[in-house]
């Protein structure tokens, strides 16, 4: 078990036969070995990836130009815009809604300019969904507004899709000139359609490392402009992921890495125990974001058909978001009592920032009249306590992860915790975890029955 000061520690007590079961709970003699052995190699072979500049989700943190160039033009355009829209998909919009609902206030947008600091409302375009993206055009003042158009290979339908349609209407109302002022390209350096448009057209622009994948992209421009331009501390935000990082790689025992141990337990959980879907339950409305996140990290990292070494394998747990306590009256039911086929990992947080007394107007009623006087962080927490020791019961494994409280250092640290248990799993499960064949398939017979090339 990880015992890191200051680093979020990944407990897995609740998923060992101890707690469970033998059927259902990992052994903790074989996940010892496991990690001594399989465990230490993957450790090793990241070392050695990371030597080797193949990792660069752990390296582009300590790239100070990178985070310079995101806070330099977050404060040239500061106080310009009203509106800002991301429009990207997967990798390039996930990691801004995951920050940006995390870190600004729940109803930001509602906020007057003063309460916002002068930071603009924000709106993620990750869909063409006709009815939506109608009705972001429809709705925003586009003179007030900044678009910020990401994508890593720039060219991605969806993206470019409802950028051109946003562009349009925008070159519309503030004339063809004024429009390269509103819009930050965020793009490889070099290639692809959008950085040609960019210099061309003279957009605001900044990079996304060439060997940096989607998944990992919020620790670039991707991530780090959007949220410096909303007033989110992207120093905490990188100062967390570094502090993982470190340490992850410096820990001599594969299972004091809270990441490491994590993917070790979601694997043998998959491979020994049938536990081949992986529930992420926060209970924070603020972080269901960085469960979908999580989501699209473990799915497209490892669901693979094939290993690297060429075998057919098709391997991969499907994750999926939970929210607590809201899915305690909807998914719940299907944890406790369902197949015995998942393995849930719970995020608790101790300290939210705001606390509210439950008022003791029906303290005399014998049904609730018990509410009176705890606070909302009391309830929510121990629902999820409840929930727990009921899925034990129900001999169910779970880990959970304990937030401090929710900021942009614990979001760092928790981002980077699962960038780097993919990559570990990646590791175990002998598949690349940084391609996406299966979605590139997708992209292209979608763009070949639209008449592309
Ligand atoms: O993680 C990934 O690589 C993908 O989800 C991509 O982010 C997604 O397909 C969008 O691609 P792009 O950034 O090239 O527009």
């Amino acid at each position: 078990m990880a015992e890191n000061i200051n680093v979020l520690g990944f407990d897995c007590a609740n998923a060992l036969e101890d707690a469970v079961g033998k059927q259902h709970g990992i052994n903790e003699g074989l996940l010892s070995e496991f990690a001594a052995t399989r465990g230490r190699q993957a450790a090793e072979a990241l070392v050695a990836m990371r030597a080797a500049g193949d990792l660069a989700f752990c390296d582009v943190i300590y790239d100070e130009k990178i985070a310079d160039e995101a806070k330099s033009l977050a404060q040239e355009l500061y106080g310009k815009f009203e509106n800002l829209v991301i429009i990207g998909i997967g990798g390039s919009a996930l990691g801004n809604t995951t920050l940006h609902s995390a870190l600004l206030h729940p109803m930001h947008n509602l906020l007057s300019r003063k309460q916002r600091s002068g930071c603009p409302k924000w709106f993620v375009l990750d869909n063409v969904d006709p009815d939506i993206t109608a009705a972001h055009i429809d709705t925003l003042d586009l003179s007030k507004t900044l678009l910020v158009v990401t994508s890593k290979s720039g060219g991605t339908a969806e993206t470019m899709a409802n950028f051109a349609i946003a562009y349009r209407r925008l070159a519309k109302q503030v004339g063809q000139t004024n429009a390269a002022s509103h819009i930050v390209a965020i793009t490889d350096p070099e290639k692809g359609f959008l950085r040609k448009l960019a210099t061309d057209n003279g957009f605001h622009s900044l990079p996304v490392p060439s060997n940096l994948g989607g998944r990992f992209s919020v620790l670039s421009a991707v991530g780090l402009f959007p949220a410096a331009l909303c007033g989110i501390d992207i120093d905490g935000f990188l100062s967390g992921t570094r502090r993982m990082v470190e340490a992850c790689f410096d820990s001599p025992d594969v299972t004091r890495s809270p990441a490491y141990l994590a993917a070790i337990v979601f694997y043998l959980a998959d491979t020994t125990r049938g536990k081949h879907i992986n529930v992420m339950f926060p209970y924070s409305r603020r972080i269901v974001t960085f469960a979908n996140w999580f989501v699209q990290l473990w799915a497209e990292s490892l669901g693979k058909a094939r290993s690297r070494d060429g075998e057919t394998v098709n391997v991969g747990q499907t994750p999926i978001p939970a929210v607590g306590a809201t899915d305690q009256h909807s998914q719940n039911q299907l944890f406790m009592e369902g197949p015995f086929d998942k393995i849930i990992t719970f995020l608790d947080v101790e300290r939210f920032d705001r606390d509210l007394v439950i008022p003791d107007d029906f303290r005399d009623d014998p049904k609730i009249g018990y509410l009176a006087g705890h606070t909302l962080t009391k309830l929510i927490r121990t629902e999820k306590l409840g929930t727990e020791l009921a899925l034990k019961e129900c001999s169910r494994p779970t880990c959970s992860i304990t937030l401090p409280r929710i900021d942009a250092e614990t979001m760092g640290q928790l981002m980077m915790m699962f960038m780097l248990a993919t990559a570990f799993a990646g590791e175990l499960y002998n598949v690349n975890a940084f391609d996406q064949p299966g979605v590139e398939l997708g992209k292209k017979i979608t763009k070949a029955r639209l008449g592309g090339v």
